[in-house]
């Protein structure tokens, strides 16, 4: 008689970097102990999500972001979590975060060669009424030599050297790409044994979906060729109208685009004509996951990943997801 599944050979994410690692003949390790050091940081945000009703951790800090936000408790406890844990990896010099207005220098003994750039809570609106919430990081290494600057941080999309995310919905996920070429590794939490376990190998977006994802309130303020196209979803010549999907968390929202396939969109709109999200923590890792799982990510323009930053928190216009989905968006844009 067969007992309970335990599975005494797990690959956990750990395992998994590691194993990665031991590849590529001339890693130091460095990277491994990053992605660590954000590993601890998003099992502790998970922790304090998940209790956060009963250690009094909802609601506001009082505080206002450089974006103008009201910045929430867990907002707070997740950016000191992932600093703390970034700068004592000893392997960041510069970091980037939505909550801090100007670049983070880590100090001269504790700076190795990565700029880190985050979103440590994302989906804050979400955060007291129990809806999915996330974390996002995105991760350089320093080109040039020198003081870190805030210009280390300026680099394209492209030349990223892994990104990803942590979802905490009903269950808590961290997605992860190393590289270009090196595709997409999805990793649930175990809360028995405390760690993440490969459960979505190389993960890939269905080519078409049949969901769209954006906040219609703002319909009025969207060009022609937007309301064109979502009207052309609801009331399609040939076929089944698209199904409406909207979390108001871009991790939630995006994880869903990848593994049903569809579209999301933050576009631009009259009054904000870069649209919401940042480009540095928030279009640009998610863009590069979406990217690497064989899905498209455009500003509507040009590839997210292209869009040279000019400044940390520069916002970007957004829509992502199936590449079926994508190009058909493109054609009404233009
Ligand atoms: P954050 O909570 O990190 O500030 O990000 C919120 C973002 C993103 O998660 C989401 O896609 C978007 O805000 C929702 O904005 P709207 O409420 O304007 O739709
Ligand atoms: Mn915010
Ligand atoms: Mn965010
Ligand atoms: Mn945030």
């Amino acid at each position: 008689q067969q007992g309970p599944a335990f599975d005494v050979n797990a690959m956990t994410l750990t395992r998994w970097v590691l194993a990665q690692q031991r590849t590529a003949p001339t890693a130091t390790g460095d990277l491994t102990q990053l992605l660590n050091s954000i590993q601890t940081a998003v099992k502790a945000i998970q922790t304090a999500v998940r209790k956060a009703g009963i250690a009094k951790l909802h609601g506001i800090s009082g505080d206002t972001n450089v974006q103008g936000e009201q910045v929430k408790k867990l907002d707070v406890l997740s950016n000191d979590l992932f600093i703390n844990m970034l700068k004592s990896s000893f392997t960041t010099c510069l970091l980037v975060s939505e909550e801090n207005s100007s670049v983070i220098q880590v100090e001269t003994e504790r700076r190795g060669k990565y700029v880190v750039c985050f979103d440590p809570l994302d989906g804050s609106s979400n955060i007291d009424c129990l809806v999915s919430v996330g974390s996002i990081f995105a991760i350089f290494r320093k080109k040039t030599g020198g003081e870190p600057v805030e210009k280390d941080a300026l680099q394209p999309g492209h030349e990223l050297v892994a990104a990803g995310y942590a979802l905490y919905g009903s269950a808590t996920m961290m997605v992860l790409s190393i590289g270009k070429g090196k595709g997409v590794n999805g990793f649930m939490y175990d809360p028995s044994i405390g760690e993440f376990i490969l459960t979505d190998p190389n993960m890939k977006i269905p080519e078409k979906g049949n969901i769209y994802s954006i906040n219609e309130g703002y319909a009025a303020e969207w060009e022609a060729g937007l309301k064109k196209y979502i009207e052309d979803r609801k009331q399609p010549k040939t076929g089944k109208a698209y199904g409406a999907r909207y979390v108001g968390s871009m991790v939630a929202d995006v994880h869903r685009t990848i593994k049903y396939g569809g579209i999301f969109m933050y576009p631009a709109t009259k009054s904000a004509p870069s649209g919401k999200l940042r480009l540095l923590y928030e279009c640009n890792p998610m863009a590069f996951i979406v990217t690497e799982a064989g899905g498209l990510a455009t500003n509507g323009k040009i590839p997210i990943l292209d869009i040279e930053p000019t400044t940390i928190h520069q916002r970007a216009p957004c829509y992502l997801g199936s590449k079926r989905d994508v190009e058909e968006l493109l054609s009404y844009l233009k």
